[in-house]
């Protein structure tokens, strides 16, 4: 079996794990996280790393280098999900890693710096709105008031994560100085090494972001004694507003993105009522942090006029921001060297998704190799795919990478 066929098969066991019938939904901190994590760390140890949980829920191994005091090449990705996802975001780096390992392992080879693998616990946010959780308590960025973020049922982080068994005075102990690299590994979430008939590419820059919590509150009436002149329909202005997001955003198409994820009318609405209060968020991000800051300025212009002209009230929340992040140029131009090796035509790309990366750039150098993304490119969502064969190659690059970098 090739290192690409047995991650494609791992990739499906894990997507066993999950919380929703018929699709694949892993949450933070959820009985499925700790399933996922088992049998990583299970493929670790057969690997021939040391593997276990850390405070936090991530999962982490560890192969020795080839003398005790050698340095920390730390590479991983995320084992939760969004809802209804694919089967490899995230997934595909922890899986390339241990391929890696075990193909090491198996030759009796040893690598003139310590090999860690993460398996981070949280990194799409979906259960308490804050993201990357892992990878920011490894770059000794969790911040303690992230403990008391909510779920949906009113759990906090804190709550969870002690009935996990984790131990939330244990995270500051999970910062990590003195890595000498970070590389990950992710499928591309786009359509760039697809339309360039491409297996890999090397990340260039990952991009920034905003999350924004917006609530408007009208006044609710009756659906058919309330004329139309005069109302103040909070899902209309929202509705409105969600569309300025986009118009926005769509004026300057290569440098922002914006999307209304979730869009709600409280108490899930009612068909003759007018609706009194909505909520919705905004995800913006660019390459560019310069150019992002000056459209949430702009948006909230243009977002607290909709409420004005409709008199309705907007609160308005930018509850979390991840600054972009440029990847190291001597480990880029080493992933380079790599796929070249591999007699593959180098390309170098941006990233518009976040990555855990972007947390352990704070503590390391960092790079990111692409894999790529079958069927348009399409992610989030279950009609992602992954080629056997692409994610040979990525592995083959990943290993010549640990096989030649020097730390
Ligand atoms: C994570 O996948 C993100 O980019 O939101
Ligand atoms: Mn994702
Ligand atoms: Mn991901």
């Amino acid at each position: 079996m090739t290192f690409g066929e047995r991650i494609l098969e791992r990739a499906e066991c894990l997507a066993a794990f999950t919380e929703d019938e018929g699709r694949l939904t892993r949450t933070y901190l959820t009985p499925m996280h700790r399933k996922a994590g088992e049998q990583i760390a299970a493929w670790m140890r057969e690997a021939g790393m040391q593997a276990s949980f850390d405070a936090l829920g991530n999962v982490v191994g560890r192969y020795e280098g080839a003398t005790a005091d050698a340095p920390v090449v730390l590479t991983g990705s995320h084992m939760d999900t969004v809802v209804d996802a694919g089967r490899y975001d995230g997934v595909f780096g922890i899986l390339t890693a241990i391929e890696c390992v075990a193909d090491l392992a198996k030759r009796g080879k040893r690598l003139p710096f310590a090999f860690e693998v993460a398996a981070f616990g949280d990194e799409e946010g979906v259960r308490f709105g804050v993201t990357m959780i892992g990878s920011r308590a490894f770059a000794g960025r969790f911040r303690p008031e992230m403990l008391e973020a909510r779920d949906k049922d009113g759990v906090s982080l804190r709550e969870a994560l002690t009935a996990f068994g984790g131990n939330p005075d244990e995270i500051p102990g999970l910062a990590r100085k003195g890595i000498a690299a970070f590389v990950e590994s992710h499928i591309e979430q786009g359509p760039v090494l697809l339309d360039d008939n491409l297996s890999v590419g090397v990340v260039t820059s990952i991009a920034g972001s905003y999350r924004v919590k917006a609530k408007v509150t009208g006044l609710a009436g009756h659906a058919g004694t309330v004329r139309m002149p005069g109302r103040r329909d909070a899902l209309m202005a929202a509705a409105e507003m969600a569309l300025a997001v986009e118009a926005h955003c769509a004026a300057q198409p290569h440098e922002l993105v914006g999307t209304v994820g979730k869009l709600a009318v409280a108490g899930g609405g009612a068909t003759n009522v007018i609706p009194g209060s909505v909520e919705f968020t905004v995800d913006l991000r660019s390459g560019d942090d310069a150019v992002r800051r000056r459209a949430l300025r702009e948006l909230e212009d243009k977002l607290f006029a909709v409420a004005k002209r409709r008199s309705v009230a907007l609160e308005w929340n930018p509850f979390f921001e991840l600054q972009a992040m440029p990847c190291d140029p001597r480990m880029q131009a080493a992933l380079a060297a790599s796929i070249d090796a591999q007699g593959i035509r180098v390309r170098h790309l941006p990233s518009g998704a976040g990555h855990d990366a972007m947390e352990l750039a704070h503590v390391a150098p960092m790079a990111m190799l692409f894999v790529r993304c079958g069927n348009g490119g399409i992610s989030h969502h279950p009609s992602e795919t992954l080629a056997a064969s692409d994610a040979d190659i990525a592995t083959s690059v990943l290993l010549h990478f640990l096989e030649s970098y020097v730390p």
